[in-house]
């Protein structure tokens, strides 16, 4: 399948000079969509995954369908004060300022193997903040799996420590 020709290219979103990949052309594709997940699934079903973390929003959306698939849990990782129980936080560097994101302190055990899934590498900073999370409660990384990966912004350097893979490249 190509999938690329899937997604939608919207010029100059959410500001000039960015060439959004929209994926809600792709989703509501039914084989489409169905063939991103079951690609992705394929790339996790051998690796024991007892948790995929998927970081909002569009974390949640590719991240669910493929827990569900290989028989893993799924927690979410959310922007501030959206989690209702207690949260463990982390802030990180964007180009401008800083931004964080939460995870319930009790939604992963020590020593649980544990995915993140989510749509896009661009600089890899929400992942990374993601890793950083999942390590301090003990869980272990064991592969980070994107849709897409936008190749130029080099994030893969800033996951140089991990399994990355995903099923596009721009
Ligand atoms: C996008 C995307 C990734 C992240 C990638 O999410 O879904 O999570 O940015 O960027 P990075 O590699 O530079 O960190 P966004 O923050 O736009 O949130 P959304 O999914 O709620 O739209």
């Amino acid at each position: 399948m190509d999938i690329k020709s899937k997604i939608r290219e919207v010029q100059d979103f959410p500001k000039e000079g960015i060439n959004f990949k929209d994926i809600t052309t792709l989703l509501k594709d039914k084989a489409a969509f169905q063939y991103v997940v079951d690609q992705m699934s394929k790339q996790l079903e051998d690796l024991e995954i007892d948790i995929i973390v998927g970081p909002e929003a569009r974390g949640f959306i590719m991240g669910t369908p493929v827990a569900y698939k290989i028989g893993a849990g799924f927690v979410p990782v959310r922007k501030p004060n959206k989690l209702p129980a207690e949260t463990l936080s982390y802030e990180y560097e964007l180009e401008y300022g800083t931004d964080s994101i939460e995870i319930h302190k009790d939604a992963i055990q020590k020593g649980q193997r544990v995915a993140i899934v989510d749509d896009l590498l661009a600089t890899g900073g929400t992942v990374l903040a993601t890793t950083k999370l999942i390590e301090e409660l003990g869980g272990e990384v064991v592969s980070i799996n994107f849709l897409m990966v936008l190749s130029f912004l080099n994030g893969k350097d800033l996951l140089k420590n991990y399994k990355v893979e995903s099923l596009i490249e721009y």
